[in-house]
């Protein structure tokens, strides 16, 4: 079973699944691995930690299209040379279409950092210390036509601490995103 995962930036949650991958055998227990990590940025420092892993980093880079359909069309080109069991969205930046989201119904995955329903879309750190949150969190969520929403898998709650940031904030939540992420795919893996 290949995994291929979808990174636009630092890829951190893709590296939590590779070293997950690594340490929990998933190979060798579900004979699923992470066949190829593709990013929309060439620039994504994930791409370096895929390549140091030997695992295939490739870019289909959304600026070199003209429409959302186009990028999409080469994105699921790229994704599906793969034959993916499991497409994981990982810090992935880009607002997929019902379309693309249809073609891939019932393997794709999401994490959001908030506790979802609460806060879908931007910014989310941000507007729960705006609106006085006392916890806040993460969500691993099956991708649905409808963004940041879908069968939430995995959730992870932080306390949010005075004299937070939103930054101090988003640093305790992605510590959580690295253990929810590989333990969400795991146990998918397993029940498969
Ligand atoms: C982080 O804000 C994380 O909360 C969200 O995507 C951003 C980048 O994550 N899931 P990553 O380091 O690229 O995995």
């Amino acid at each position: 079973k290949n995994i291929v995962i979808l990174i636009s930036g630092g890829g951190s949650n893709m590296a939590a699944i590779v070293r997950a991958a690594r340490r929990e055998q998933w190979q060798e227990r579900f004979g699923a691995r992470v066949a190829a990590v593709i990013s929309n940025r060439a620039d994504a420092g994930g791409l370096v930690f895929a390549r140091e892993q030997g695992i295939a980093a490739e870019v289909v880079d959304h600026k070199r299209h003209d429409s959302r359909e186009a990028f999409e069309a080469e994105l699921a080109e790229a994704i599906d040379r793969h034959r993916p069991a499991l497409v994981v969205l990982a810090g992935f930046m880009r607002i997929l279409t019902p379309g693309f989201v249809a073609r891939y119904a019932g393997r794709l995955l999401n994490i959001h950092p908030s506790l979802l329903p609460a806060f879908p879309g931007l910014h989310t750190h941000q507007r729960a210390l705006d609106a006085g949150c006392q916890v806040a969190g993460a969500t691993v969520h099956q991708v649905t036509a409808e963004l940041d929403h879908g069968p939430i898998l995995e959730q992870a709650v932080v306390p949010v601490l005075p004299g937070d940031t939103a930054q101090t904030l988003a640093t305790r939540v992605l510590t959580q995103e690295h253990l929810i992420y590989p333990r969400a795919i795991a146990s998918l893996l397993q029940s498969a």
